[in-house]
């Protein structure tokens, strides 16, 4: 088994920038990426979603209402339709107290231009959110553009096993996270899990330090989310974590100092 030593160590707990500094800025945008490097985070979160046309963009949700002024599904948009929509202007009315005009009018990044603008300086962990086949092969396809695989650059995560299998198989030297939702952290085969991933991605609530043993004793990194508590931080490191998803990668950066 590969041990992924520079993109997994084993001697420090990853800081991982989920959809950026998104505590601070809109989620999945330039700027939330860019204060997460500010804030030293080690991992830029990036959850992606494929348009109609078959490009790869920076969204967590399926349907782009709640971080855009649009309606529909990314699914049945193309790029261009999507980057007429302002990503920005929601986190302003959501969280008056965090506005700021700079996020007005911000596209929803394609995954192209995140590498272009952050490039090899960055370390990227990647989700496929309901990736197919095709889907598959076009983010295969921009990393390689991107020599991001040949610089170790990248983590991949999903919850689809199918999707992590299936990249598995054609490329064993890139660290694969299983992501598990909370009704299945107790009842999966970790393994099982071990034979294609490096690590597990579990709700930070499902954790404890007896689990966490447990799983990192079938080979397995330890990755929790979403933690945004200091305290919850604090006690998560106490047990042992690996690596731990916040919207706060300077709250984290700090426990960590
Ligand atoms: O990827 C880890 C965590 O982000 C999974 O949940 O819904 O925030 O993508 P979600
Ligand atoms: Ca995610």
């Amino acid at each position: 088994q590969v041990s992924f030593v520079s993109l997994l160590p084993s001697d420090k707990v990853l800081n991982i920038a989920h959809r950026g500094a998104s505590g601070h800025a809109p989620e999945h945008t330039l700027i939330a990426y860019d204060l997460a490097e500010k804030m030293n985070a080690d991992y830029l979160e990036i959850d992606l979603h494929m348009t109609a046309d078959h490009q790869l963009v920076a969204i967590h949700d399926e349907d782009v209402g709640r971080t855009t002024n649009g309606v529909g599904f990314v699914s049945d948009l193309t790029l261009a339709e999507l980057k007429e929509l302002d990503a920005g202007t929601w986190f302003n009315q959501a969280y008056p107290e965090l506005a700021n005009p700079d996020f007005i009018g911000v596209t929803i990044p394609t995954l192209a231009e995140i590498f272009e603008l952050f490039g090899l300086d960055s370390d990227y962990y990647i989700e496929l959110k309901d990736p197919d086949d095709e889907m598959i092969d076009a983010f295969l396809t921009v990393l390689n553009k991107y020599d991001l695989l040949e610089a170790d650059k990248v983590i991949i995560q999903s919850f689809s096993q199918k999707a992590l299998t299936n990249i598995h198989a054609q490329y064993d030297e890139i660290p694969l996270i299983q992501l598990l939702s909370k009704s299945k952290t107790k009842s999966a085969n970790y393994k099982k899990i071990r034979q294609y991933a490096a690590g597990v991605g579990l709700p930070f609530q499902t954790l404890d330090k007896a689990f966490i043993e447990k799983i990192q004793g079938n080979g397995l990194h330890v990755h929790a989310f979403t933690v945004n508590e200091t305290e919850d931080m604090e006690r998560l490191i106490d047990w042992g974590i690996d690596g731990i998803f916040t919207n706060y990668p300077d709250r984290l950066a700090d426990v960590l100092w």
